[in-house]
């Protein structure tokens, strides 16, 4: 594909395209590990994908679908009621990252990706792990 100098991040990864695959790879991962799963509420984990999916077009310079479906993302805040320990950092983040290696993105792309990723999910932590062992 040729990228114009203009294009967003967003198209220079491959736009919808990119983003549907991303999540439901990482969903997948989700699914098969039981222990992250528990923290999510519903049973049905089409809804929070999708919500993830608007989330991430949205962040890398894509449609605001999502601002304009959930308002202002607060991210710290909308993940409150779940305990994020580091362990289910580095839960979700594993499932994240094997997920980008699905895609065939541009080195530099996935770099920035996987570096932000790591930052939001630290951010996101707000409970200790029980006996934590760092
Ligand atoms: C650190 C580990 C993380 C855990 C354990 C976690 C867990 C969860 C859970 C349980 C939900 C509720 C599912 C739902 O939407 O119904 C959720 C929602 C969400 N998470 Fe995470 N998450 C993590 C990191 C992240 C990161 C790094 C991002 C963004 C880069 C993110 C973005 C979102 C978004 C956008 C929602 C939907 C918020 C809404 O509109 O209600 N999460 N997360």
């Amino acid at each position: 594909m040729f990228h114009q100098p203009g294009e967003t991040f967003y198209e220079q990864v491959g736009g919808h395209d990119t983003f549907v695959a991303l999540v439901s790879a990482f969903y997948d991962g989700v699914k098969a590990d039981p222990e992250l799963r528990a923290l999510y509420p519903e049973e049905d984990l089409a809804p929070a994908e999708r919500r993830l999916r608007m989330f991430l077009e949205q962040y890398f310079g894509g449609p605001s679908s999502y601002n304009d479906e959930r308002g202002h993302p607060r991210l710290r805040m909308r993940h409150a009621p779940f305990a994020v320990t580091l362990d289910m950092r580095d839960r979700w983040l594993r499932h994240m990252y094997a997920a980008m290696d699905t895609l065939d993105l541009p080195e530099a792309h996935a770099e920035a990706m996987r570096d932000y990723f790591f930052r939001a999910a630290h951010m996101l932590v707000n409970t200790d792990d029980p006996g934590s062992r760092s």
